[in-house]
């Protein structure tokens, strides 16, 4: 009889219909580390390390979208080279918040994902829907950098305290230095030079 029950209760369930619309609760929270892997870091430098880490995610997914918004809209007599420049950086970016958001799950940490969430946890402050010109996209991404770069230096220096130092290698290898290089490139776009004739003193006018 035992048998037969299971037998039955076997057939119930082999289906192959997908079995859509599920729900649950969270397996994890967000802010809370779970199982330690033999990584030598203990719960509260990864529950630190992975906060910190959160932020810096949330700030380079927020400009990481500021150069995509800058690649559309882009403007003007130099919209060809900023259009594969912002373009260039957008997928940097894109590859850093990759290697963030891996980094806190290896912690044993939840990263921030959705837009929403970003919103609600970034310091880099809100651009317009609309159209900027050339020089404001410009500027709004060199502070956005400037805010990741503050961030870095941050996270870098108590990770090295706390002995993670995997994350202070991510951190000033490819964080930091990704951004330190980024910020020469644009930064470089700001210098008001002539394009056609020079305005040195010294130059011969014909
Ligand atoms: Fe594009």
């Amino acid at each position: 009889m035992a048998n037969n029950d299971t037998d039955k209760n076997i057939q119930r369930t082999v289906s192959a219909q997908p079995r859509l619309h599920q729900h649950g609760a969270e397996i994890q929270a967000y802010g809370t580390v779970n199982h330690l892997l033999p990584l030598e870091l203990e719960e509260p430098v990864r529950l630190e390390m992975t906060a910190l880490l959160n932020q810096l995610l949330a700030d380079t997914m927020t400009l990481r979208d500021l150069y995509k918004k800058a690649h559309w809209q882009v403007v003007g007599p130099t919209f060809y080279q900023l259009h594969l420049l912002f373009e260039k950086h957008f997928n940097e970016q894109a590859e850093l918040v990759d290697a963030i958001a891996e980094r806190i799950q290896l912690l044993g940490g939840v990263n921030i994902a959705m837009a929403a969430d970003i919103a609600e946890t970034t310091q880099i402050e809100r651009p317009p829907r609309g159209r900027e010109d050339v020089p404001v996209q410009l500027s709004r991404l060199l502070d956005a950098h400037q805010i990741v770069i503050r961030q870095s230096h941050k996270l870098a220096r108590r990770a090295g305290e706390l002995g993670d130092d995997g994350t202070n290698d991510l951190v000033v290898s490819e964080v930091l230095r990704g951004n330190e290089l980024q910020v020469w490139f644009l930064s470089e776009h700001l210098v008001d030079v002539p394009l056609v004739r020079t305005r040195s003193a010294a130059a011969e006018v014909l």
